[in-house]
């Protein structure tokens, strides 16, 4: 069953336009992660969801009914925001309480909701305190609370965890995990952490400058990225991206290269009709490259380690690729990161062979960055 709908939604502030034509529908217990760069328009599709901002055209449908048009409160949705937004001279129990106090119901029922929530949240003990008596982490708690007391239809978050540290962070995430699963409510969450978005999502939505640029699940995504934004975006360290040209192209196996770049064969799982010399941009992700003792293979890159970050289990290098014509890079150019899953003894400086890996790399449009041939490329395999 579909539980939220927006159809065709349009923002306007003035004269920029904010969300533009946004379609997008949720079935009935979905966890929905939005992601996509800071101004792209996230809190403004969750704020006029919620009805604090009025959308200028389009139709938002809750269980089927168009509540385009109602008050916030008659909407049956709750908002939980990063700042927890809690009154400072009430109790933990009449915060969370608020919603329904408002909403006129019977005492007992207020008191019934309230222990409930209380009970799934593990704040039982909390509840004649103050906000300022808590953690961050046990007021974030208690904002989810007040959201969970009201039982609405659709729980919608703009990035409720980041505010908290780390470790906070971690167990929330998997603690609002288990709420989903233990309500089986439908949740929009907006956040720009990578780990949120791939493991709490049924699906993801990559929302960029108001317009969505692909919407599935975090694997898929992550895999087939429609386009060269989306593979950017998904993915820490991001994708590389190199400027190539075609040197030839044989049935569904297309052959690039680059200055600094020997030639690589990368195989489609359509032929696609490229001619010879065209440019495209060729995308590796930095788990998909590494070190070799021979630059002459296909796919082999020479450069400098410029500077390396042990993380314990897996090693970042930054590498200085000369001339190599990188995109889009966060470093600059000639810059290429790898990751490698392994404690690796390379110092600053040092000379390193690096070896793309053919069965990984994707191939995207220069012009405008779609996805070269198919979306299936790397999934079929
Ligand atoms: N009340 C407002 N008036 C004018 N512009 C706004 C308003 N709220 C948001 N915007 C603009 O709309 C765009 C999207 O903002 P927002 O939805 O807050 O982005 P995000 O949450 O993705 O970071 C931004 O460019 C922002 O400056
Ligand atoms: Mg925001």
């Amino acid at each position: 069953m579909t539980s939220l709908e927006l159809r065709q939604i349009n923002k306007n502030y003035g004269a920029y336009h904010a969300l533009r034509g946004i379609d997008l529908s949720v079935a009935q217990g979905e966890f929905i992660v939005m992601v996509g760069p800071s101004g792209c328009g996230k809190s403004t599709l969750l704020k006029s969801i919620a009805g604090l901002e009025e959308i200028s055209s389009g139709q938002i449908l809750i269980n089927g009914r168009d509540v385009s048009k109602q008050e916030p409160g008659d909407r049956g949705i709750a908002m939980v925001f990063q700042s927890y937004a809690l009154y400072p001279h009430m109790t933990v129990a009449e915060n969370m309480g608020f919603g329904l106090r408002m909403a006129k119901r019977p005492k007992a029922e207020i008191e019934a909701a309230v222990a409930r929530a209380a009970k799934i949240l593990r704040i039982t003990d909390q509840l004649e305190k103050r906000p300022k008596q808590l953690s961050g982490g046990q007021r974030q708690r208690v904002a989810i609370g007040r959201a969970i007391t009201r039982s609405p239809d659709v729980f919608l978050f703009d990035e409720p965890l980041s505010n908290l540290d780390a470790a906070l962070r971690t167990q929330m995430r998997v603690e609002l995990s288990s709420l989903h699963a233990e309500l089986g409510a439908t949740m929009v969450y907006v956040t720009h952490d990578q780990v949120e978005a791939m493991t709490m999502a049924s699906r993801i939505v990559v929302l960029n400058q108001g317009v969505i640029e692909q919407v599935g699940a975090p694997l898929e995504l992550y895999r087939n990225p429609d386009n060269l934004f989306v593979a950017g975006f998904l993915g820490a360290p991001r994708m590389n991206f190199l400027g190539v040209t075609v040197d030839e192209v044989s049935g569904r196996n297309i052959t690039v290269s680059a200055p600094g770049l020997v030639p690589v064969t990368v195989e489609l799982a359509e032929a696609a009709v490229l001619p010879k010399g065209a440019s495209l941009t060729l995308g590796v992700r930095p788990e998909n490259i590494s070190v070799v003792a021979d630059a002459a293979q296909g796919g082999a890159i020479n450069g400098a380690v410029r500077l390396v970050e042990h993380l314990g289990r897996e090693t970042i290098l930054y590498i200085d690729a000369g001339n190599l014509r990188t995109i889009a890079s966060e470093s600059g150019t000639g810059n290429i990161t790898v990751q490698l899953s392994y404690v690796a003894p390379f110092a600053t400086d040092q000379n390193v062979a690096l070896k793309l890996d053919a069965s990984e790399l994707y191939l995207f449009s220069s012009d405008d960055g779609r996805t070269i041939s198919t979306r299936k490329t790397i999934l079929e395999r």
